[in-house]
């Protein structure tokens, strides 16, 4: 059984398969209302257990009417709730009230100038006019509206005439060429909120600080006197799921099991299990470091090396779990909304960049109930429960680490020394990261290193060694990133330590690029 949702009532985003679809969400409860993703081609509105005050359609890389593209499901437009259109969905609204659309002759990408005309505002659209101002937008999209239906207005144009922003001439129905989601469009939250509050006119319903005591009454209800058996990385969402269990349920009833799989930081497994006894979970490590190992050996493609590392995982796990099988009714997982919602669980058809390695499947082979009482959660909310059950903010606030750990950040084959070089390194820019006071000011910060080697002078001799990439990110969910503007005498301090401490390390450089094009790993 997995726990129902926190509220029942809230706004539907219907999924076309945007890689920004998840952002959608995050703002909505960002601005206090709740909001959930369903698949885009989904052909039956959703049950009446869930009240929707609007729906909100992404965009996605489809081009209307061509074949197999996702067309506007009867039931969304025969609804007579506001709807608001992003990209693909304003496409799709324009052609399903037989407006015009163009492929291809007009591609924008980035940030992009927008021009507003209210001569033609629609009343119940009014106050989008004292909110919005000309702006800077950020745009997507090969595809556009070249002439909406006499039944739109035309409310923005871009400086290449592209069609910005629709608006019905009665329905209220608004269509954005741009991402009001993506932090670059200057205006994109009073956007949000005008049609959450001022159109759909909803009640705010949504604080995560208060989500503590209904999240352990649920668990309560749900686990009873079963006992769960809990993977955890290390990281914020599994460490705040094991406390939240254990203060839920008592420590009896909660066994925390923890992978050293020989890819953590430097001295991670000890600083783990020092943590959990501090924090009253029961935890058993398991030392799997040479399996690991020697199962890597060799490989150097990074889904393969994803592949392994995940299903080494779940075999340590099941491993351990088939052993102790009689003594636990439920596995607990920290999942959070997006890897529900990633893992395509309602087949929406995002493509896939990297497979995040998790521990699905298990569930059935041990014959456990699931219980994952993020699923409806992102990692700020989970934080936010992190605080409030009193987890120190050296955890709570952690940078975020992948699963396959170093696997991903050592470039090519990888082999106890070379973890070994990029821990001493990795733990070198962290410490200075905290001694300037710079961790918190980037979402995340690590060193990777790379198959390449440099000649230097070392003294008098010359050196022939490995070079370690340094890259700091900021991000507010990791779904975008900037790059970290770290002083640049901090970066050659930081380096030179490097150099003079981690024997194998000649050359230190920073990563400068953004996500996208790039992602923030490097593998
Ligand atoms: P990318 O590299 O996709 O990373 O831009 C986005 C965020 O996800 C983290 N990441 C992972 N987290 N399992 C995880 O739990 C994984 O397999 C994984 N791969 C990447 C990455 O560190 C960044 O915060």
């Amino acid at each position: 059984m997995q726990l129902q949702r926190p509220v029942n009532e809230g706004f539907l985003i219907l999924d076309y398969g945007s890689q920004y679809t998840l952002l959608i969400a995050r703002r909505l409860r960002e601005i206090g209302v709740y909001a959930e993703i369903i698949d885009g081609s989904r052909q039956t509105a959703p049950s009446e257990d869930f009240h929707f005050h609007g729906i909100i359609l992404s965009g996605g890389p489809d081009s209307v009417g061509e074949e197999g593209a996702r067309s506007l499901p009867a039931w969304v437009t025969a609804s007579t709730k506001p709807i608001l259109g992003i990209c693909y969905g304003m496409q799709l609204m324009a052609e399903a009230s037989g407006g015009k659309l163009r492929s291809g002759q007009s591609r924008e990408y980035g940030k992009t100038h927008l021009k507003f005309d209210w001569k033609d505002l629609p009343a119940y659209a009014a106050s989008l006019k004292t909110l919005l101002q000309d702006q800077i937008v950020w745009m997507s999209h090969g595809d556009d509206v070249e002439a909406p239906h006499s039944s739109f207005v035309t409310l923005a144009y871009t400086d290449e005439k592209v069609v910005g922003v629709i608006a019905h001439r009665e329905k209220p129905w608004i269509g954005l060429q741009f991402h009001p989601e993506v932090q670059h469009t200057e205006c994109g939250e009073e956007i949000l909120k005008a049609f959450v509050f001022d159109i759909c006119k909803a009640p705010r319903n949504w604080d995560s600080s208060q989500m503590l005591e209904a999240s352990i009454d649920r668990i309560r209800q749900n686990v009873g006197k079963g006992k769960v058996l809990m993977a955890v990385s290390g990281g914020v969402d599994s460490t705040v799921a094991a406390v939240l269990l254990t203060r839920a349920l008592g420590a009896a009833q909660v066994h925390a099991i923890f992978v050293d799989h020989g890819l953590l930081r430097k001295d991670e497994a000890k600083w783990v299990q020092e943590q959990f006894h501090l924090l009253g979970v029961q935890l058993t490590t398991l030392d799997k470091k040479k399996e690991f190992y020697s199962d890597l050996a060799g490989v150097t493609d990074p889904e393969q090396k994803r592949k392994i590392i995940g299903r080494k995982f779940i075999e340590a796990f099941e491993e351990f779990a088939k052993g102790h099988q009689k003594e636990f009714t439920h596995l607990g997982q920290g999942t959070l909304y997006p890897d529900v919602i990633e893992s395509a669980g309602h087949g929406a058809g995002a493509k896939v960049i990297k497979s995040h390695h998790n521990v699905g499947g298990l569930p059935e082979k041990l014959a456990l109930e699931l219980v994952e009482p993020f699923r409806f959660l992102f990692k700020d909310e989970v934080r936010t429960i992190g605080r409030a059950l009193g987890i120190p903010p050296l955890l709570v606030d952690r940078h975020p680490f992948p699963g396959p750990g170093l696997a991903v950040r050592i470039i090519g084959a990888i082999d106890a020394e070379k973890v070994r070089i990029l821990q001493e390194a990795d733990a070198i820019f962290i410490k200075n990261l905290h001694e300037h006071n710079l961790y918190h000011q980037v979402w995340q910060a690590f060193a990777v290193l790379l198959p390449v080697k440099s000649v230097g002078v070392m003294g008098d001799n010359r050196t022939y060694q490995d070079v370690c990439a340094l890259r700091a990110v900021t991000a507010s969910d990791g779904m975008t990133a900037g790059v970290g503007d770290l002083p640049i005498s901090f970066l050659v301090n930081v380096g030179s330590e490097i150099v003079r401490k981690v024997h194998g390390i000649n050359r230190v450089v920073y990563d400068v690029t953004t996500k996208p094009p790039a992602t923030i790993e490097w593998e």
